[in-house]
């Protein structure tokens, strides 16, 4: 089955902060996720590179448009790099090949009959590249968002007739498949409920965008243009792009990941696009919460964003993806905290999964020679064939409704149980009796056993734990089979040799 994945086209105002990090390392753990589960995953990412604002941050810097872009889109490559983000492509919004996707889809929607010229008046944040509605309502004009004055525009642009789409928008956004998370789908239904109105989809103060195909001095809103970058970017075809083959190769997207923000755009405004041009609208769009730092929430405008390099440098990418995929459910606001942040990795990932690993395969190399027990079939004790069972399918139906949290929590909770287990039984007072030594073989491989399953359900979530957990119990996760089938318990070979321990993770300093 294929499956087609989208973050935001991320604004290259800026580099990368922790904000879309955050949205690209979710993308990417469900893209791990869905490969594992054998599907053929499209993971979308990219830069969305026209527009006022983009236009003012390239003048302010004394550069060229173009020069700009080119920097900071290299600037976000590099980062997916460092962070191992598994996108599969990464369009640029100013690319020859987008350009001609834009013209393609525009010349349907105007063929559709819904363009027209009109003249827009009203209040802008820049920021948002958005008008804002009654302003009046909004603190001494200000964006709520970025905190910076609106500004006045009055001028002649092409409308797009969303207002003819109100009772097909209607019936979309009450499939509850559509709008995740719920709670966010009556912000939607509220919305539309007060009528859709046309918005411009061209401007003429903007030099910096795609022009409009037979209108003098017209550019495309930003949006219009930067919303196409999920169909560009899906085109097999890189020298010669078209909607069909964009349809052709898989579109629609199965989900885009966005943040609450921008809702309105993916689950209003550019599906009615799709219907003008005739082309089938996403499946789902997830609106998540934003990330804040000390309640306020984290942007490039607001100047308090936390450097992701600094982070990744000085904790590595396991710590930053545990915090964020498994401290903040994805459709609420998370906080990032220093100190939770360092309680959280020591708690979860050193004192509860790599003391598992570590005192287990210490105590299997001394009692059994360096290697896995073996088992002994009369002593029946199932406790934790169970709850790894139980906790493989949760983890499963979790990460299929997006829980990546809960899904995270499954496999927390797995290794304190299995580690309750190895405390109740004691295998190190069992051992000093001989007689017992048939029991302790069956204590230590069934923990063993769970420690392996743990390792492989954190493969979407942190992969680079997941593979040391795994090399450490000389059982692999191997790619040729499928994933689902090796989580099956009881895999793990008995006597086979257990590698030389060393630290999977280390614990974490305050600063
Ligand atoms: N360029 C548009 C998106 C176009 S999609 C066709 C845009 N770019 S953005 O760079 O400003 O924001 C990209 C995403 O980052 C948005 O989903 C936004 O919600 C998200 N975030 C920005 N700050 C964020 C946090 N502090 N926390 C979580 N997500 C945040 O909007």
């Amino acid at each position: 089955m294929s499956f087609v994945i989208t973050t935001p086209l991320y604004y290259v105002n800026d580099k990368p902060h922790l904000g879309s990090i955050y949205t690209t390392l979710i993308c990417d753990s469900i893209a791990r996720f869905k490969r594992l589960s054998g599907d053929n995953v499209i993971f979308i990412t990219g830069v969305d590179e026209h527009g006022l604002k983009i236009q003012r941050t390239a003048s302010n810097k004394g550069v060229d448009p173009q020069s700009h872009c080119d920097e900071i889109s290299d600037i976000f490559k590099q980062n997916w790099k460092s962070w191992d983000i598994t996108n599969n492509k990464f369009v640029r919004t100013s690319s020859q090949n987008h350009e001609s996707i834009v013209n393609e889809f525009y010349n349907r929607v105007k063929a559709s009959g819904d363009i027209y010229m009109g003249v827009q008046k009203g209040w802008y944040c820049v920021g948002c590249e958005e008008f804002k509605e009654n302003p009046e309502n909004l603190s001494s004009y200000k964006c709520p968002i970025h905190q910076k004055n609106l500004e006045w525009k009055n001028e002649e642009n092409l409308f797009f007739r969303l207002s003819k789409y109100q009772s097909q928008i209607e019936e979309l956004i009450n499939e509850p498949s559509f709008i995740y998370p719920k709670e966010r789908r009556n912000e939607i239904i509220n919305f539309v409920s007060k009528g859709l109105k046309d918005f411009s989809v061209s401007r003429t103060n903007v030099s910096w965008g795609i022009s409009v195909p037979d209108t003098k001095d017209h550019t495309f809103y930003v949006w219009f243009d930067a919303l196409l970058g999920y169909v560009s970017a899906i085109c097999p075809n890189m020298s010669d792009p078209s909607l069909e083959s964009s349809i052709n190769n898989g579109w629609p997207a199965d989900i885009h990941f966005i943040g609450k923000d921008i809702l309105r755009f993916h689950a209003v405004y550019w599906p009615a696009m799709l219907l003008s041009a005739g082309m089938d609208v996403p499946k789902r769009v997830f609106g998540h919460g934003f990330l804040t730092r000390e309640g306020q929430k984290m942007g490039k405008s607001l100047g308090n964003v936390l450097d992701p390099n600094l982070l990744l440098s000085k904790y590595g990418k396991e710590a930053v993806r545990w915090y964020l995929l498994k401290d903040i459910s994805l459709g609420s606001d998370g906080d990032f905290q220093n100190k939770r942040f360092v309680d959280i990795i020591n708690n979860d990932l050193a004192n509860t999964i790599g003391n598992l690993l570590n005192r287990t395969s210490s105590m299997s190399r001394k009692w059994f020679d360096n290697k896995v027990p073996d088992t002994y079939e009369l002593i029946i004790d199932n406790t934790l064939q169970l709850c790894c069972n139980e906790a493989v399918e949760k983890f499963i139906n979790h990460f299929n409704l997006y829980e990546l949290d809960l899904a995270a929590n499954v496999i927390l909770n797995l290794a304190i149980n299995t580690n309750l287990y190895l405390n109740e039984k004691q295998p190190w007072k069992l051992i000093k009796d001989e007689n017992n030594i048939s029991i302790v073989c069956n204590i230590i491989y069934d923990v063993l056993e769970s420690t392996r399953i743990i390792g492989l359900l954190l493969l979407p979530i942190l992969p680079d734990l997941s593979s040391k957990i795994n090399m450490q119990l000389g059982s692999l996760y191997n790619k040729n089979e499928s994933w689902n089938d090796q989580l099956n318990w009881g895999l793990l070979k008995s006597k086979s040799n257990l590698p030389a321990p060393y630290p999977i993770i280390e614990k974490l300093e305050y600063e």
